[in-house]
C-alpha cells in the first residue's frame, strides 16, 4: 500500500502540461532575429543541413522553427493558407524532409487576428489552425500575442485566449510543443506552465549586452506596471526581469528569455559567451537567431559547448538564481554598470557558479562556499559548506579556432567527428553522460574548495567566469520533487 502512495506521488506530473515535451529546455533555430520575414523552404532546408554538417544537431540544436510571414491569407473554409512562393511544396513536405534529417519542425502564429508582422492570425480559428499544424506533421508551434483584439489585461483574459489553442492543439492526438510568445504579459510565468512547455518573459531580445533602449523600458517582470515590454531588450535588461521568478521553470514548462543573438555581430565574443551562458544556467530554451549559411568558427564553438549545454539540459531542470547583486561598481556612457552571482543546482549534487561582470571595468570577484550553498540551509547551515570540492571552469575547453574553422569549411567530414573528441548527445544523452563523468561535460579542472573557502577570479568586462562544483568526497543527497525522472 505504502508502496503505492509512494509510486503514484513520484508518478504525477510536477508540471500541468502533459504532453510529455520539453522536460529539458528545447534546443534549436528560428530565423527571425537574423531573417525576419526572408523565409522560404529553401532557407529551412539549407539551414537544417548546416546544424546537421556542423555537428550543432548532434549537441542538441534538433528543433528548426519557422517565425512570421509564411502564410496568404484565410480560405472561405476558413483554414489559413500557406504562401505558395515561398513555400511551394507546401508544409508537409518541409517537415518530411526537415524529419528525414533528423529535425524536428516548427511554425509560428499569433494568438491574434493578425501575427506581429501583419499576416493572417489564428485568434478565433485556433482549432483549423491547430488542426493544419498537425496534419502537416508540425511539432512545435510558438504561438505570439500581436493583434489580440484587447484580450488581455489580466492574467485570466490572456490565460483562456492561449488555453483555446493548447486545447485545441491537444485535441489533435499529435505532441506539439507548445510555446507561447506574450512577451511577460498578464504575469506568464504564473500561469504559462498550466498550459505550455515554456513562455517569454520579456519584449524582444536586440544585438546589446546592456544598452538601455526606451522601446524596452520595463526592468522587472513581476512589476504590474510592466504591462508595454516593447521590443529592444538588451541581455541584461532580459537577466533582470526573469531573476525574480527563475524558480517558476521546471520540467516540462520553462522561463524563456528569447531567442539567442550569438553571432549577430553586435556584441563581443565575451559578451556572446555571457549570454549564452545565462540563458544554459537560467534553463532558457536554446534557439539559435543567427543565419547559419553565414557561420563563422567563433560562432560555432560558443553554441557548441558541450560544458555549457549540459548545464541547461541537466535531468534536474533547476533554474540558477542570483545570490549576489552589486551595482556599486563602474557605469558606462548610458548609466549601466553592475556585477551579479549566480549559483544553483545540477544532477547528482553538482552546483553551479557564475560570475557575471556588467561593469565597465574588469573586476575581482568573490563567493565563499556559505554564499554559493545558501538555497540549501543560510548563514552557513548548509552541509554542503563542509565538503570539499573540485572547481571545474566550463569555457576552459572551448573548441580550438582551427577545429572551428575546419569544420564550418568543411575540412571535417561529420564522419571524422570523432577525432575532434564530439560530444553527440543523440548518442549519449547529457543525463548519461553526466553520470558516467564525461570529461567533455565538465570542463577543465582548475582547483578545489573545501570548508571556509571560496572562489575567486578575475572576471573581464562584460564577461562571465562559469563553473561546475563536483564534490570531492561523494555529495550531498539533496531532495527533489523531479526525482521520478533522476
Ligand atoms: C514578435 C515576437 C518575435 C517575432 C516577431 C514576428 O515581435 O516577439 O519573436 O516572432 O513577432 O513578427
Amino acid at each position: 500500500m505504502l508502496s503505492l502512495l509512494i509510486h503514484s506521488l513520484l508518478a504525477s506530473p510536477t508540471s500541468a502540461v502533459n504532453n510529455g515535451l520539453a522536460r529539458t529546455p528545447q534546443m534549436g533555430w528560428n530565423n527571425w532575429n537574423s531573417l525576419g520575414c526572408d523565409v522560404s523552404q529553401a532557407l529551412l532546408i539549407d539551414t537544417s543541413r548546416v546544424l546537421l554538417d556542423s555537428g550543432l544537431r548532434d549537441v542538441g540544436y534538433n528543433y528548426v522553427v519557422l517565425d512570421d510571414c509564411w502564410s496568404d491569407g484565410r480560405g472561405s473554409d476558413g483554414y489559413i493558407i500557406v504562401d505558395k512562393r515561398k513555400f511551394p511544396q507546401g508544409m508537409k513536405w518541409v517537415a518530411k524532409q526537415l524529419h528525414n534529417m533528423g529535425f524536428l519542425y516548427g511554425m509560428y502564429s499569433s494568438a491574434g487576428e493578425l501575427t506581429c508582422a501583419r499576416y493572417e492570425g489564428s485568434l478565433d480559428h485556433e482549432k483549423e489552425d491547430a488542426q493544419s499544424f498537425a496534419s502537416w506533421d508540425v511539432d512545435y508551434l510558438k504561438y505570439d500575442n500581436c493583434y489580440h483584439k484587447g484580450r488581455f489585461g489580466y492574467p485570466e483574459v490572456s490565460f483562456n485566449r492561449y488555453n483555446v489553442m493548447w486545447e485545441a492543439l491537444n485535441a489533435t492526438g499529435r505532441p506539439i510543443l507548445y510555446s507561447l510568445c506574450n512577451w511577460g504579459e498578464d504575469y506568464v510565468h504564473t500561469w504559462g506552465m498550466s498550459i505550455a512547455n515554456s513562455w517569454r518573459i520579456s519584449g524582444d531580445i536586440y544585438d546589446s549586452f546592456s544598452r538601455p533602449d526606451d522601446l524596452c523600458s520595463c526592468t522587472d517582470a513581476t512589476n504590474p506596471h510592466c504591462i508595454a515590454p516593447g521590443s529592444h531588450c538588451s541581455v541584461l535588461n532580459i537577466i533582470n526581469k526573469v531573476a525574480p521568478c527563475v524558480d517558476r521553470g521546471q520540467y516540462g514548462g520553462w522561463n524563456d528569455l528569447d531567442m539567442l543573438e550569438v553571432g549577430l555581430g553586435g556584441m563581443t565574443d565575451e559578451e556572446y559567451k555571457a549570454h549564452f551562458s545565462m540563458w544554459a544556467a537560467i534553463k532558457s530554451p536554446l534557439l539559435i537567431g543567427a543565419d547559419l549559411r553565414e557561420l563563422s568558427a567563433q560562432t560555432l564553438s560558443i553554441l557548441n559547448n558541450p560544458a555549457v549545454i549540459a548545464v541547461n539540459q541537466d535531468p534536474l531542470g533547476k533554474s540558477a538564481h542570483r545570490i549576489g547583486r552589486n551595482l556599486n561598481v563602474a557605469k558606462d556612457k548610458y548609466g549601466i554598470g553592475e556585477t551579479q552571482i549566480w549559483s544553483g543546482p545540477l544532477y547528482q549534487g553538482d552546483q553551479l557558479v557564475i560570475f557575471l561582470n556588467a561593469a565597465d571595468e574588469d573586476m575581482e570577484m568573490s563567493a565563499t562556499l556559505d554564499e554559493i550553498f545558501v538555497s540549501d540551509g543560510p548563514e552557513g547551515s548548509a552541509a554542503q559548506t563542509k565538503q570539499r570540492w573540485n572547481i571545474y571552469d566550463l569555457w576552459a575547453k572551448r573548441m580550438d579556432q582551427t577545429t572551428a574553422e575546419q569544420i564550418v569549411e568543411s575540412g571535417i567530414a561529420r564522419p571524422e567527428f570523432k577525432k575532434v573528441n564530439w560530444y553527440n548527445s543523440t548518442e549519449l544523452p547529457y543525463a548519461e553522460g553526466l553520470k558516467a563523468g564525461d570529461k567533455r561535460l565538465l570542463g577543465q579542472q582548475i582547483g578545489k574548495v573545501g570548508p571556509g573557502g571560496q572562489i575567486k577570479a578575475k572576471v573581464p568586462r562584460h564577461a562571465v567566469k562559469m563553473y561546475r562544483l563536483r564534490s570531492v568526497d561523494g555529495g550531498v543527497k539533496r531532495y527533489s520533487i523531479y526525482k521520478q525522472e533522476l
